[in-house]
This record gives C-alpha cells, structure tokens and sequence, in this order.
C-alpha cells in the first residue's frame, strides 16, 4: 500500500473525526505539508485552502517567521505552570494587545481555544456579580443563530444554532434575540433591527436587573452561515446594556485579527465591550490557545484578602510560552503593512468577483465583510443540515479546492497571503459549479 492508503487506512480504524459522519463521509484527505494556502497531499494533490483550515490560518500555512519563533522559544521554554509563574512571551503578548485593544481591555485570562475563553466570560460574568453582592444577576441574553463553542456552557449560548439538540436537557436556558443578519440589497433592514432592539428593550425592561451580561458575535455570526449584521445595530445594543449596567461580551474568537477589515470587530463598530474573547487566529492558526481579556473593573471585582472572591479556574497549559511566541510573531506579521495591503486587496477582489457572479436565481444574500465573502443558495432543506453543502463541498473537493458551506451557505475566508491567481481560481470554478450543480 502506499503511504496515503496507508495513512487513510490506520485512520478510518482508529479516529474519529469533528462534526463528521463516519457512515457517510468520504475518507480523509492526507496532508503531508502546506505552504501558503495551498494543501500538499500525500497522493499528489495541491488544494487552496480557501477557508484557512477552520479560520485559524491568519498569514498562510508554516509561515517560516512563525516557525522559527515557535523553534527558537522551544529552546528556551517550551512550558512553565502559569500559577504562581510568568514569562515574557505571556507579558508582551497582553502588553502588545491591550495597546491594540480600545480603552482598557488591558486584563486577560488565558485558555486553550475558543470553547474555554467563551466559557471563561460565563462564569468570570457570574462571579463578578456575586462579588459585588448582587448574586441575582445570573441570566445571559445571546442572538438567535449565535455559535460560541461546543462546552456546555458555551452550547447554551448557542442553543438556537440547531447544532445541540442531543444536549438540550444538559444546558441553562439563555433567552434568545432576533438577529437582524444583513446582506447587499436588503431592504428590510432597519425594520429588522428596530423589532431585535424592541426585544432587547422589552427583556431589560422585565429582567434587566437580574441579567448578567449579553454576549455576540459582532458584525458576523460564523458557524450559522456568515451572517452579517451592521455596526449601527452593534452601537444601538452596546447603548441598551450600558444602560442596564450589564456587562457586554464579544466573541470575536473567529472576527479578531482583521477578519472584518478593522483589527477588531469592535473597533469597526466603535464599542469598547467589557470583555473580548479571542482565539484563532491569534497564534496565527499554529497552536491552540485562546484569551479572554477584560476591562479593569472587572479584574478588581476579584480582589480580596481572601480566596473567596478569586476567580478558581485555570488550565495545565495556561499561556503556554510556544503559543505566545508564534502569536507575537503573527502580530508582527498581522501589523506589516504588507498584510494590510494583501487584507484590502482580497476585500476588494470579493466585491468585484462575488457581486460579479452572473444572476443566478438561488444564489442570493451576497456579502462581503473585511477578507469574508458569503452567499447562500435557496432550497427546500435550508439550515445547517442541508444536502447542498456536501453536494458542492465534493464539487469543490474534485477541483482541489477546500471550500467547506455552511449548510446551504458558501463562504470564504482565505488566508491574508492568498494570491489574486488563487482567489480567481476560486471564483471561475464557483461559477462553474453555479452552470453546472447549483
Ligand atoms: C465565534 C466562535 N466562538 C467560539 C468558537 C469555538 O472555538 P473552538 O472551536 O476553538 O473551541 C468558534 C468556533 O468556530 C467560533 O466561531
């Protein structure tokens, strides 16, 4: 057998796969290296990587920066219990990013991944109001379609994603908002947003003071197909929560890092949130790990002569010193002029070629937003279970492209580096697939 059987074969023994059905899944597809954004297979192939593996992939695959900070760090310090101990990759990392950062978003906890920094906002949210006496504020507002993890806490913030369904007896009840999801052309939106803000008011009115915190993604819901709100909606709650005195989190674990255009989502829509979670790209898409940084106040909500009021959570790998290299190595690379340029290239590139896709009578709610480009196909089965999405990412797969929908939703979301020969390569067999199987 040669080594790609071999490889296959070992693996459809002995693995199990993410949000996969092994029963009707065609096998896995061997890496043996990646450069850039392409894929190299163990059989030959060479696939863009249109979607940068999940979104983590800020510069391209083993950018060789990152890779000699990670090699040189592994050298020094490749992990130290953060308990009690600090090192200079974890400092000038928050250092660095709380400067980004608007207004004193300057305290960060780090965690492993998204899931763990979204959870850590949950329960660092809980905490902060039992500490400053008032234990009754414990409910969590979320939008409708809000995707935030896969831990309990964080799929009960994501409970309407119709992704939990088997668990729905193990989470806490989160009151839901609509979410007015926008697109080029949209009439209706500011009608939308007036009824998702009508909502928001009737449930502050009610149970405003029994609320915790409100948590989004802002600007664009990922997992649920890329929906795309304005940033006048984000000021407009941001204004309402204030208001409540409760707290505001965003989950820019997939926006951060110039996804949206801005650096930051919430730079984009001018709010400062009381908590940020990130993750992603923060290592550049080379090592787990994950933060969740918080405004001052809140860190001081924890400060006592006791261990009472401390926050009691933490995780083997917490700031691990490898991770916290290749993220100042990718945050060099995110702020050299180079890639904003490549950032505003690949914006504009999706706006001439995905508004310049022929009309095509079930490809509708085009979209762009920063390095995103989004549209969805109309059909019977709608949502996140539709057979559209495996039909075309096969289609897509046989051209060597890694274009993965999101149920009836085709996005993507390349890396910074990705050439415009790649991108139009993208786009002429997108087009291709809109003749030939949409
Ligand atoms: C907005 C958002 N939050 C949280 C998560 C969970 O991150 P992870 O898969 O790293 O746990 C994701 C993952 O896609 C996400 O898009």
């Amino acid at each position: 057998m040669t080594n790609a059987k071999n490889i296959v074969a070992a693996d459809l023994k002995h693995v199990w796969h993410p949000f996969t059905q092994a029963g009707i899944s065609p096998d896995p597809v061997p890496i043996s290296h990646a450069k850039g954004t392409v894929l190299y297979s163990h059989d030959g192939r060479e696939i863009l990587d249109m979607i940068s593996s999940w979104w983590v992939t800020l510069h391209g695959h083993a950018h060789p920066k990152i890779v000699n900070a990670i090699a040189e760090q592994a050298g020094k310090l490749e992990q130290v219990i953060f308990g009690g101990f600090t090192h200079q990759p974890a400092v000038t990392l928050i250092e660095r990013l709380s400067a980004l950062l608007p207004d004193d978003l300057d305290r960060a906890f780090f965690s492993d991944d998204g899931s763990t920094a979204v959870e850590i906002s949950l329960k660092l949210a809980h905490q902060y109001w039992r500490n400053l006496g008032k234990p009754e504020r414990c409910q969590y507002l979320a939008f409708e379609g809000g995707y935030h993890g896969d831990t309990v806490g964080a799929m009960s913030l994501g409970s309407s994603s119709g992704l939990f369904a088997h668990w729905q007896n193990m989470m806490f009840p989160v009151t839901m908002l609509p979410y007015p999801q926008t697109w080029q052309g949209d009439p209706q939106i500011e009608q939308k947003e007036a009824e998702a803000l009508a909502k928001l008011d009737e449930h502050l009115a009610r149970q405003g003071d029994q609320t915790a915190a409100l948590i989004m993604e802002p600007l664009c819901q990922g997992a649920s197909g890329m929906r795309m709100c304005r940033p006048e909606f984000l000021r407009a709650v941001a204004e309402k929560i204030r208001a409540a005195e409760v707290l505001l989190i965003y989950d820019e674990v997939m926006t951060g890092f110039g996804r949206t255009g801005e650096l930051f989502a919430c730079q984009k829509a001018g709010v400062t949130p009381d908590m940020i979670c990130l993750s992603k790209g923060l290592t550049g898409g080379f090592l787990p790990m994950s933060l969740t940084i918080c405004r001052e106040q809140i860190f001081q909500a924890f400060l006592g002569d006791t261990l009472e009021k401390a926050f009691a959570h933490g995780h083997s790998f917490t700031a691990n010193p490898l991770a916290c290299a290749a993220s100042l190595a990718s945050l060099d690379l995110l702020l050299d002029e180079e890639t904003t340029r490549r950032r505003l290239a690949i914006e504009a590139f999706h706006t001439e070629r995905l508004f310049g896709l022929p009309d095509h009578p079930r490809v509708t709610k085009r979209r762009v937003l920063g390095t995103i480009a989004a549209f969805n196909i109309e059909c019977d089965d709608a949502g996140y279970a539709s057979k559209t999405g495996p039909r075309l990412r096969d289609y897509f797969m046989e051209h060597n492209l890694l274009v993965r929908p999101l149920g009836n939703v085709v996005y993507l979301l390349p890396p910074y580096c990705t050439t415009d020969d790649q991108l139009n390569r993208t786009y002429d067999v997108i087009e291709q697939a809109m003749a030939e199987i949409i």
